[in-house]
């Protein structure tokens, strides 16, 4: 006997998202005085003519089956270089194409608990879709929407992903070359990947209620990242940044408490948008605190980051509308 299948839970996009003579791997559907009906069928290339029916009939939502979402976002992965290049499509629209794609990429990524070659695949595979996609998180503009989508979300990835956003944008702003804003990237990307192995009732409690061993243990995760990496090809640079993602300007930090004067300034950026978007986000134990109110507890700690990084960054996030 055949067995049932369940009924199709539709949801809606953009059809801005569906790029002309692309093949789509789901069905699309459109509504229609309350039913769906099949607009292009999974498989089948879309045309240019259906695209322009779409614009010239003003459609602003098309429907997909919910089983097909990762179907969609691997779409979205294949053709964001195009998506985000093109100035038809409304920025908030084009940087939540971007998060998609991050997110689905760096959800597979985090999958692979003990790096080994599918992990070193994954990897490379968002550090293409970093790389071909640069120019974008780079630029001040999109900056304010990828903040909306980037700081959702309780994974490390999520946390990941945030923090390589603001640490490029940041970075872009000194001048850095792409090379070192791409190696730092991922190195903000992979910052907290040594918490995967720790327990997980020290990883997502509350730091200030950690006992002593309790803290001693979540405090090896730097360590304990920097060597995971360090099987497979990772720059010294992206190395460095898992390393010493929470060291302080005044060497109160840990693992190595080294000071501003021997941290590079591109880690000392990492600890800063590592901690900002830490307390950003929702966290088990706290609700997240709003961009000005973050900004302050940062301010506030004495000695964490060198006070005219931080200023730059304000000065960042203020020209993005963030705060
Ligand atoms: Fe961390």
């Amino acid at each position: 006997m055949v067995p049932k299948r369940s009924k199709p839970q539709y949801v809606s996009i953009s059809p801005l998202m569906l790029r002309a003579d692309s093949r789509v791997p789901f069905d699309v559907f459109l509504r229609h005085e309350g039913n769906y009906v099949l607009f292009n069928a999974a498989g089948m290339t879309l045309t240019g003519g259906q695209c322009r029916e779409l614009a010239a009939n003003s459609v602003n939502n098309v429907y997909i089956d919910k089983r097909s979402l990762d179907s969609y976002r691997t779409y979205l992965n294949e053709y964001i270089t195009g998506i985000l290049d093109d100035e038809g499509i409304p920025l908030d629209k084009r940087a939540e194409a971007w998060s998609n794609a991050a997110a689905m990429l760096g959800k597979e990524l985090y999958e692979d608990k003990l790096p080994g070659p599918t992990f070193e695949k994954r990897y490379h595979r968002f550090e293409q879709l970093i790389t071909s996609t640069a120019g974008f998180i780079q630029s001040p503009k999109p900056l304010k929407h990828l903040s909306g989508f980037i700081s959702k979300g309780y994974n490390i990835y999520h946390h990941g992903i945030s923090t390589m956003v603001y640490s490029m944008a940041l970075m872009h702003e000194f001048g850095y070359q792409d090379f070192k804003i791409l190696s730092c990237g991922m190195g903000a990307l992979l910052h907290d990947i040594g918490k995967i192995g720790l327990p997980q009732d020290i990883v997502t409690k509350d730091p200030a209620e950690l006992s002593g061993d309790e803290a001693a243990v979540l405090q090896l995760h730097p360590m304990v990242g920097a060597r995971t990496c360090s099987c497979f090809n990772l720059s010294s640079i992206a190395s460095n940044c898992i390393l010493f993602h929470h060291e302080r300007a005044d060497g109160k930090g840990y693992p190595t408490k080294a000071g501003s004067e021997d941290i590079p300034q591109y880690v000392q950026i990492i600890c800063l948008c590592n901690a900002y978007d830490t307390l950003t986000r929702n966290m088990p134990y706290r609700k997240a605190l709003r961009p000005f109110e973050a900004l302050k507890t940062i301010m506030d700690d004495d000695g964490m980051v060198e006070k005219p990084l931080l200023k730059r960054f304000v000065e960042m996030l203020s020209r993005a509308e963030i705060m």
